[in-house]
């Protein structure tokens, strides 16, 4: 970059104070890996003992790469790319480039979710699948073909793509407060309220204790498996949303002298909090369905992902007394949950290419979201969608975000060894401090444990093809997703930036009262009284 570049970096937009901040991370966090997930990899990972490792993910990885995501979003004030270059040049904006590819994927699939749950939603009043769930999702509502892609476009699930996608670029548009603050401030309660009603009815079904046996009985033979222990890592990222450049991007927009690490531990137990009561709702709900058919929960088949939500869930609340209002508390929630996740993953799209071509917000969610909502409307608004996604979403998070979660730790703890200016930086007004412990899960343990769980999956999707799939199909749609995110992430690097990314200085050190430590330095201390967010101190 030459010094005629111009240098004007565009103001940062800024939550309103640390609950805005905390409730958009939980609405990111909380979503299908919640709702639809959570519950069937635990009971297919040992039950009850599943906790175990999962309990063990979420506090060596989870929550230590939740902190460092927050670390660098924040202390580098930019989107994934920005803050990971400013921290570890161009190697760590490929990096953040190859996290927002990530986003890209996810987010063409993940929408299509959210309007089959905003479809179904609107379904549960009249319940059209009468006694065949499944005949009615695959065949009447998705039309599946056999072919792997078709341009036969199906009106019934394109409407609701069409309409989630325009939702979703509306808010984003709207900007960081005005859109993303304010819709999950409206969602989130909402959810909450919704999913807790959904629970207790649950529970009060019969067969719903038989459901909760199933789900926590320990099968503690099941920890010997590696298997197991790599679901639960797998699980707890994408369901906290880290490694993939969400929660940095979310921690860029808050204000200087923040509290980080406490409100990383609320969002990460909020987001383990509404796991286990899906599981419990999931599960109560399944119980009562095994009942009805006199059959164990063992012999239920559907138990998790596109199955669960969109094949046995229809099925049960068919059978319920007062199923619509079931059906509709169930695929209301899943909707809220989809839509303040998806805003997250797009918002990681936009906020790098804001601060890389210094476009502005409504360009890049009108422009370049129109241009996602394409693809995701020729792939999924069609009849060849339903295989395609599962591949994409099993290469995007087992191989994707792990990868990104692996490479990012090793960049930034041993090539740029970042480790105590990061853990001074989380520890400066937080209550919960930081240390040698945190580094040594993030820089040792992190990419030890991630590394292999990485070459681990690879092993096995290159001996056995996923679920079955045609090995052709695999390598062009699953690899070929992976080889499309690295390429982005190259070319995406090598393009000029619109302003000099590196004419930046890390905000000086905070002293013990939490005030700027450099003698003499007025504007830092005018900074640090207008930067002051709610619960710091
Ligand atoms: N964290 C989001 C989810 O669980 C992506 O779905």
């Amino acid at each position: 970059m030459t010094s005629s570049t111009p240098a004007a970096v565009q103001p940062r937009a800024e939550w309103t104070g640390q609950i805005g901040f905390i409730v958009s991370a939980i609405g990111s966090a909380v979503g299908l890996g919640n709702i639809w997930r959570f519950p069937g990899v635990a009971y297919e990972n040992g039950g009850g003992a599943f906790l175990i490792p999962y309990i063990v993910a979420l506090l060596t990885a989870g929550i230590p790469i939740l902190f460092l995501d927050y670390a660098i979003g924040h202390r580098f004030r930019g989107s994934a790319p920005l803050a990971l270059r400013r921290l570890a040049g161009k190697l760590g904006e490929g990096i953040g480039w190859f996290q927002v590819m990530i986003c890209v994927f996810i987010a063409i699939y993940y929408t299509a979710v959210l309007a089959w749950a905003a479809s179904y939603f609107v379904f549960s009043f009249s319940m059209p699948w009468g006694d065949d769930a499944t005949g009615f999702f695959v065949g009447e509502y998705l039309k599946l073909s056999d072919a792997p892609f078709t341009m036969e476009f199906v009106p019934g699930v394109l409407i609701p793509l069409v309409l989630m996608w325009i939702i979703t670029l509306i808010v984003l548009g709207a900007g960081v407060v005005n859109g993303v603050q304010r819709l999950n401030m409206i969602a989130m309660p909402l959810l909450v309220i919704g999913f807790l009603v959904l629970v207790v009815r649950a529970l009060m079904l019969p067969g719903a204790a038989e459901g909760l046996n199933a789900l926590f009985t320990p099968d503690f033979a099941a920890l010997a498996d590696p298997g197991v222990w790599v679901a639960a890592y797998s699980q707890i990222f994408f369901s906290l949303s880290v490694a993939f450049g969400i929660m940095m991007t979310y921690a860029s927009y808050r204000k200087r002298r923040s509290n980080m690490t406490t409100p990383g531990l609320v969002v990460a137990f909020a987001n383990s909090s509404f796991e286990i009561l899906a599981g419990i709702g999931v599960f109560a709900t399944l119980g009562f369905f095994a009942y009805q058919q006199g059959i164990a929960v063992s012999e239920l088949e559907g138990l998790t992902g596109v199955g669960l939500a969109f094949m046995t869930f229809p099925a049960i609340v068919a059978e319920m007394p007062g199923g619509p209002f079931f059906g509709a508390l169930f695929f209301g929630s899943l909707t809220l949950a989809a839509l303040t996740s998806l805003i997250s993953i797009l918002e990681v799209v936009f906020a790098g290419v804001i601060d890389k071509f210094g476009i502005s917000r409504k360009t890049a969610a009108y422009g370049l979201g129109g241009v996602l909502a394409v693809v995701s409307v020729l792939l999924f608004g069609t009849t060849s969608g339903l295989i395609a996604l599962d591949t994409i979403d099993n290469w995007a998070n087992n191989i994707g975000i792990v990868a990104s979660a692996v490479v990012m730790t090793i960049t930034v703890l041993w090539i740029r060894r970042a480790g105590r200016e990061l853990s001074g930086h989380l520890s400066a007004l937080s209550t919960f401090k930081v240390g040698r412990i945190w580094l040594f899960l993030v820089s040792v343990l992190g990419p030890v444990v991630l590394g292999y769980m990485l070459i681990a999956t690879v092993v096995s999707l290159i001996a056995e093809p996923y679920e079955g799939y045609d090995p052709g199909y695999l390598l062009v749609v699953g690899w070929g997703s992976v080889l499309l995110m690295i390429v982005g992430s190259i070319v995406l690097t090598a393009l000029p930036w619109k302003f000099e990314p590196d004419r930046f200085t890390p905000w000086p050190p905070l002293d013990a009262s939490g005030r700027s430590a450099s003698p003499g330095s007025v504007s830092h201390r005018a900074a640090d009284a207008a930067q002051t967010e709610g619960g710091a101190r």
